[in-house]
């Protein structure tokens, strides 16, 4: 596992989450500001009433309302002016985070589900093209425009250390651009709420220099390689039996179906369930056992084996690097 992951809008490592930053702490010292101007009036207006008695109503001069009356006036201008500010700045920096279309880049397509993240890497080639889950490796300093789709309800793709929130909504589709400064793992949350396990929905995202990156694509374009090891041949014989090619895809076996997460590398990933577990053999092996314990609700349905084949099982798919 790669430790307890930090994801904070306040510690930004891309040019858009930078500016997102600078926005979040201009509003939070001009409200800062505007409240402490508030609470110092009220404070010397309910000094000044205690000290001296009510007027008479009939009592007030012409004067002391002319001047209130202006006092009234240019604080509903000084209001009205700071709204305003505040919300040419949010639109200005909502411009210049999503507004601009990527001339060069890399272009993914990430579909929510209840409740993970599927990955495709679109390749021109189409032998290029792949299909991971739950975990997003980009190269460093190279802009990525992430389309995004979904397929049951709606969900929100936040990686706060990079970017905003965009939502992912049936039947259109958005998108969501960021370029990753250094390298490094950054957490991200499906931010709407989408359904029981919305809070077991989480992915990572993956900065690497691009030698390594290119290392790593290379390696998820490439099938699953065939077990060598008895217990891992035992284990692809069993999954190939078993209702699990129902819905997962193994590439370079039969398994071929789209309704769960392609696991032809699923071994090389750092968690299991979108976050939930740290991949392990061990970890594997407990949410064969009981998905519903470890996600309750999930679609993953529990598949009875037994202790020979859930051995085998978690030892074949841990092997998928
Ligand atoms: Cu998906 Cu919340």
């Amino acid at each position: 596992m790669v430790g307890p992951l930090v994801q904070s809008a306040l510690d930004p490592h891309s040019p858009q989450g930078e500016r997102l930053r600078d926005l979040i702490w201009i509003f939070t010292a001009v409200c800062g500001v505007v409240w402490l101007a508030v609470m110092i009036a009220l404070a010397i207006a309910v000094w000044r009433r205690r000290a001296s008695a009510a007027p008479e109503p009939s009592a007030l001069e012409r004067a002391a309302e002319l001047r209130l009356t202006i006092i009234v006036g240019a604080l509903v201008g000084m209001t009205a002016v700071t709204v305003l500010a505040l919300t040419g700045l949010s639109y200005a920096t909502q411009k210049r985070v999503l507004g601009r279309p990527l001339a060069a880049g890399m272009a993914l397509l990430v579909t929510g589900h209840q409740w993970w993240w599927e990955v495709e890497y679109k390749d021109d080639e189409p032998a290029r093209t792949f299909t991971t889950a739950n975990e997003i490796h980009v190269p460093v300093g190279v802009p990525v425009t992430i389309r995004l789709r979904a397929d049951d309800v709606i969900h929100s793709f936040w990686v706060p250390s990079l970017m905003g929130k965009e939502d992912l909504i049936p039947g259109r589709e958005n998108s969501i651009r960021f370029t990753a400064a250094r390298a490094g793992i950054y957490r991200g949350q499906c931010a709407e709420f989408c359904g029981a396990q919305h809070a077991h929905m989480a992915l990572l995202v993956v900065a690497q220099e691009k030698p390594d990156f290119d290392a790593w694509r290379d390696g998820q374009i490439r099938s699953a390689d065939d077990p060598n090891e008895p217990e891992r041949q035992k284990g692809l014989a069993a999954f190939l039996a078993k209702p699990c090619v129902m819905c997962h895809a193994v590439r370079g076996t039969s398994a071929a179906a789209r309704v769960g997460p392609d696991l032809t590398h699923v071994g090389s990933r750092m968690t299991l369930a979108a976050g939930t577990l740290p991949l392990s053999r061990g970890t594997l092996a407990a949410w064969l056992a009981d998905p519903q314990g470890v996600k309750p609700g999930s679609q993953m349905p529990f598949v009875q084996l037994d202790p020979d084949e859930l051995n085998a099982i978690s030892a074949y798919l841990e092997g998928l690097k």
